[in-house]
């Protein structure tokens, strides 16, 4: 009998020296649970934080740090050549300076240089390494030859300090490896310089102290434009209103909001200097007309507790009051009816708004609120019209990136 051909995509994930490598074992976890099969290759030094049994034992498989170690299987040059993503997280600052300058001293370093396949480097370190000149340098080399170097996040640090250096949340390591699986050129770093706005999630319009309006809106779209931006070298703020319980993306401001109008206030704030405005965020038409300071009795009829008013539309707000050169980009969810497409809604949606981009998503039937997919159509205010695959939504976001980067350019 002939031995099933594994055809799970094949990830190498390295793991350097440092504590964040107690953090590999959630990635790892996740990335196997998610259909991956995983070799873990970490460093001499990773294995004085985490043991190898644990990383066999997530893995299935076997996990040596040395290049004598399984000598017939050549494991020091194939585990490079077979890899259809290597990610290293954490990657410590010495791990970034012997890949950048090409040392090859263990099982890792050599996978590195073997590898054809994106190479996703995940630093984690303290502010001062991260921010020292040689770092800084190898970090520069690194993305010139195309490796992604993710940026860390920021918050605490091993002891009592605090700052940029932090290993970004697993589950935003694994939707960076997803992205990278899905399209190997996602991560370029073409948005430095450029300032964004985005706001994401539901808002919530209270009713009274307990009880508000709401929508099915996780977030999750908004969080990956700003995850992808922010990877890809822009400045991010983002504006969440209520989310899903989401990692807060790295390397990005974050200011939470509640109702439309503390959202429509924190847009135009921070939009008033970004070179890019997106509205990903599932605004509430209407509010109530009165906020009841006591929790509404059910007997509670006079004045009527649910009357409510009309909301400002926001997307338009911002598009009447758009500088030169900024871009404004709107969502539009859409279910479609018997006499109109959602894409139909959505070319008269865009003419409205007045935006410069409009992603149209379909949606119901389990379409884009609170799962992981998302797909549709980029419409665009010169009448483009492009479908966006179906595929995770850093990938959507990848796409709308490249859209907004390409027409900035022009
Ligand atoms: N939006 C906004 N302010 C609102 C409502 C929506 O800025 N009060 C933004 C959303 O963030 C999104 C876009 O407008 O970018 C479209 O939102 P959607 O809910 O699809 O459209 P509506 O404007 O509510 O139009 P309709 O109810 O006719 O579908």
């Amino acid at each position: 009998m002939t031995e099933p051909v594994d055809a799970r995509p094949r990830i190498v994930l390295g793991v350097g020296g440092g504590i964040a490598a107690y953090k590999a074992c959630e990635v790892l976890r996740r990335l196997t649970e998610s259909g991956h099969s995983v070799r873990v290759a970490p460093t001499e030094g990773a294995l004085k934080f985490v043991g190898a049994a644990t990383f066999e034992a997530l893995s299935g498989q076997p996990v040596h740090a040395d290049v004598f170690s399984d000598v017939p299987s050549v494991a020091h040059v194939k585990l490079g050549q077979e890899a259809d993503l290597v990610v290293v997280a954490p990657a410590t600052a010495n791990l970034l300076a012997k890949a950048a300058h090409g040392l090859a001293d263990d099982l890792l370093t050599n996978a590195l240089l073997t590898a054809r396949c994106p190479v996703l480097l995940v630093p984690a370190m303290h502010t001062e390494m991260w921010e020292h000149p040689a770092t800084r340098a190898n970090v520069a080399l690194l993305r010139s030859r195309g490796v992604v170097v993710a940026e860390p996040a920021s918050g605490r640090l091993t002891g009592k300090d605090t700052g940029k250096g932090r290993l970004p949340d697993p589950a935003e390591i694994v939707e960076l490896a997803r992205l990278l699986l899905e399209r190997p050129d996602a991560l370029p770093r073409d948005m430095e310089g450029l300032h964004v706005a985005i706001s994401a999630g539901g808002t919530r319009e209270p009713l009274d102290p307990v009880r508000f309006l709401g929508n099915r809106s996780s977030g999750r779209q908004g969080y990956a434009l700003a995850r992808v931006a922010a990877q890809r070298g822009a400045r991010v703020t983002l504006v969440a209103a209520h989310t899903a319980d989401l990692p807060a993306p790295a390397g990005v401001e974050l200011e939470r909001v509640g109702s439309a109008a503390e959202l429509r206030d924190a847009m135009h704030w921070v939009g008033k200097d970004a070179d890019v405005v997106v509205m990903a965020a599932a605004v509430a038409d209407f509010r109530p007309v009165a906020t009841t300071p006591h929790k509404i009795k059910k007997t509670d009829r006079d004045p009527d507790p649910v009357a409510l008013t009309r909301n400002p539309d926001i997307l338009a707000e911002l598009v009447a009051a758009r500088r030169a050169r900024q871009v404004v980009v709107g969502f539009a969810a859409e279910t479609g009816d018997d006499s109109t497409t959602v894409l139909e809604y959505g070319r008269a949606k865009l003419a409205r708004k007045g935006c410069d981009w409009l992603v149209v998503n379909a949606v119901g039937d389990g379409k884009a609120f609170e799962v992981e997919d998302n797909g549709g159509w980029l419409l665009s205010a010169n009448g483009g019209e492009t479908p966006l695959p179906h595929g995770s939504k850093a990938r959507l976001a990848s796409a709308l990136w490249d859209a907004v980067v390409s027409s900035l350019e022009v």
